[in-house]
């Protein structure tokens, strides 16, 4: 029975840098997840019979969502869908699945590192054939059919139980209900030498992952405590729990500081790893040594060999463009190609496509490569594992080796959360102003060597991306850059990336922050931050 329901348009579901966030009460708004659903169906073409892959973190709200997508997709005449038992599929794995199977496109149910629960934040990604998520033209067009969409199809049957493993039909639809750790855990067995770390952890190296109650903890249970040997319970708060067991899934010495603390401690784990409510995003710490995730990009580029999926070496490296420069003096060792993307993820799908990048990095704690088209939380946990295996050696001495061959771009980002957002578009439109002048121009020691609005020329398919974060260089490879966060849902969040350049090995070991005093001072007196936004002080610094 398939009903067509009348519906009005709301004018507020453009997609964001990674689908559509909203609080869970607005996605609980009379239509409004059905709106969004049928306008991502309707802006595409020839999916009749196909497989749609759905599954989500396991957040608030995920269930009521995933069967409202069932009944719709199979009024809309997809062939079948897979979906993840439970509910379930971390968001790497939801793009290894629609590779795997061939599928046409998933659905993504997640709002990544954002809180979860009934007033907490809700989402809605649509990723294409390749694994990844959608390109701006498809992203584009679903925002302009949510403005003028007034009716949706939906099929009038019972809920399909999402709990059992097995093939159900849903009018002429097949739903396929898969284990949603199996195909991943495989995946990563055969990228990397599970013998070496199994020996590694065998060999009394301790290892703990703290789930943060979000997707990962059955899929880190799977790989870590069964294939890779380690003890019962190295996997902490490994159970997904809809509000996230109240924790905040977001992996960085903020969130994840009581883990960062428990590596550090003399008696703690040898290494720590901590991943976000999707899946997606990682932070790795060894004993007295956190990993920036800039760093992270740079150091599995340089020892990309030690892991057997990439034995052969990369093609090149992909980096978004508020990420350090550490990557491009890899790369530029290795001789191989180094681009720089405007921030989401989004934007490796056609490097990776077209096999100029093979691993990509993000600042924001994301790291990957073209084994799917996400990011990979436990991929790079796995992949630091793999190396420190390899190589024997602690995070702490890889790291360090690494700043003495290559030189250390010391890096941190300040977040000004909730900012009012005339205030954080003012402050924006002011820079923006100024670029021109800025050049030449000296604070302190430091001298403007360039300034701009980051503008993208994507290799691949000619396309533009302009405004994308500003940028003001010094010389000697400082810099800072300023931009308005994506991903938020309530009022604007202004993020200023700081970084400098050391190739001094015996200035290694100064503590970050006062290492980019200067530049962070710099930054405030150029962009008015205190001023315009009322803050004395970031919401979190990383
Ligand atoms: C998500 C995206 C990333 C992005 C990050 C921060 O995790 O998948 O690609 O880097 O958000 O984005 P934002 O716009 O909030 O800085
Ligand atoms: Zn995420």
């Amino acid at each position: 029975m398939i009903k067509t329901v009348s519906t009005t348009p709301y004018q507020d579901q453009k997609p964001g840098t990674s689908g559509l966030r909203k609080k869970v009460p607005v996605f609980a708004r009379e239509n409004y997840a059905e709106n969004f659903i049928q306008s991502i169906f309707d802006s595409l073409e020839g999916f009749e019979g196909k497989t749609l892959v759905i599954g989500g973190d396991g957040r608030y709200y995920n269930r009521e969502v995933i069967q409202k997508a069932l009944k719709m997709a199979a009024a809309s005449g997809f062939g079948k869908v897979m979906v993840g038992r439970g509910g379930i599929l971390s968001t790497p794995a939801a793009s290894h699945v629609i590779r795997k199977y061939g599928a046409f496109g998933g659905i993504v149910l997640s709002a990544s590192h954002n809180p979860g629960g009934p007033t907490e934040d809700f989402g809605i990604k649509y990723n294409i054939g390749n694994g990844g998520p959608a390109p701006e033209k498809i992203t584009d067009a679903i925002f302009a059919r949510t403005k003028v969409i007034d009716t949706y199809k939906i099929l009038e049957e019972a809920d399909v139980d999402l709990d059992t493993v097995g093939l159900y039909a849903l009018g002429d639809m097949i739903v396929e209900v898969i284990d949603p750790v199996k195909d991943y855990a495989d995946l990563m067995e055969s990228l990397f030498d599970f013998g070496a770390i199994r020996n590694l952890i065998g060999s009394g190296f301790r290892v703990v992952i703290d789930s943060m109650s979000a997707v990962t903890g059955p899929y880190a249970v799977e790989i870590l405590e069964k294939r890779l040997g380690a003890p019962a319970g190295s996997v902490r708060n490994e159970v997904p729990l809809p509000e996230f067991g109240h924790h905040h899934p977001d992996p960085n010495l903020v969130h994840a500081k009581e883990l960062y603390d428990d590596v550090m401690s003399p008696q703690g784990p040898d290494f720590g790893a901590a991943s976000d409510g999707d899946g997606d995003r990682n932070m790795v710490v060894g004993k007295g040594m956190f990993v920036t995730p800039s760093d992270s990009l740079a150091i599995i580029a340089a020892n990309a060999t030690c892991a057997p999926g990439y034995v052969d070496g990369i093609a090149g490296i992909a980096r978004s463009m508020p990420t350090s420069g550490a990557a491009d003096r890899v790369a530029e060792k290795l001789g191989i190609g180094m681009y720089e993307t405007p921030t989401g993820w989004k934007f490796f799908g056609n490097l990776l496509d077209a096999g100029k990048a093979t691993v990509c990095g993000e600042e924001s704690f994301g790291t990957g490569s073209n084994h799917v088209r996400e990011k990979d939380g436990l991929w790079a946990v796995l992949f630091w594992l793999n190396i420190i295996a390899a190589k024997k050696k602690s995070v702490k001495d890889i790291v360090e080796a690494h700043w003495a061959e290559y030189g250390r771009n010391y890096y941190s980002r300040h977040d000004y959360e909730e900012v009012d957002t005339d205030a954080a578009n003012g402050l924006v439109a002011a820079l923006r102003e100024k670029l021109s002048s800025l050049p030449g121009q000296s604070f302190g020691a430091l001298k403007v060597e360039a300034a701009d609005d980051f503008a993208y020329n994507d290799p691949v398919d000619g396309s533009v991306s302009k405004n994308q974060g500003i940028r003001v260089l010094f010389e000697g490879g400082s810099r800072v850059v300023f931009r308005l966060s994506g991903t938020g849902t309530s009022g604007a969040t202004l993020r200023l990336y700081v970084e400098r350049y050391e190739p001094d090995a015996s200035r290694h070991d100064i503590e970050t922050q006062a290492a980019l005093a200067d530049l962070i001072a710099v930054a405030d007196e150029i962009a008015e931050i205190k001023k315009r936004t009322g803050r004395d002080a970031p919401t979190v610094i990383t």
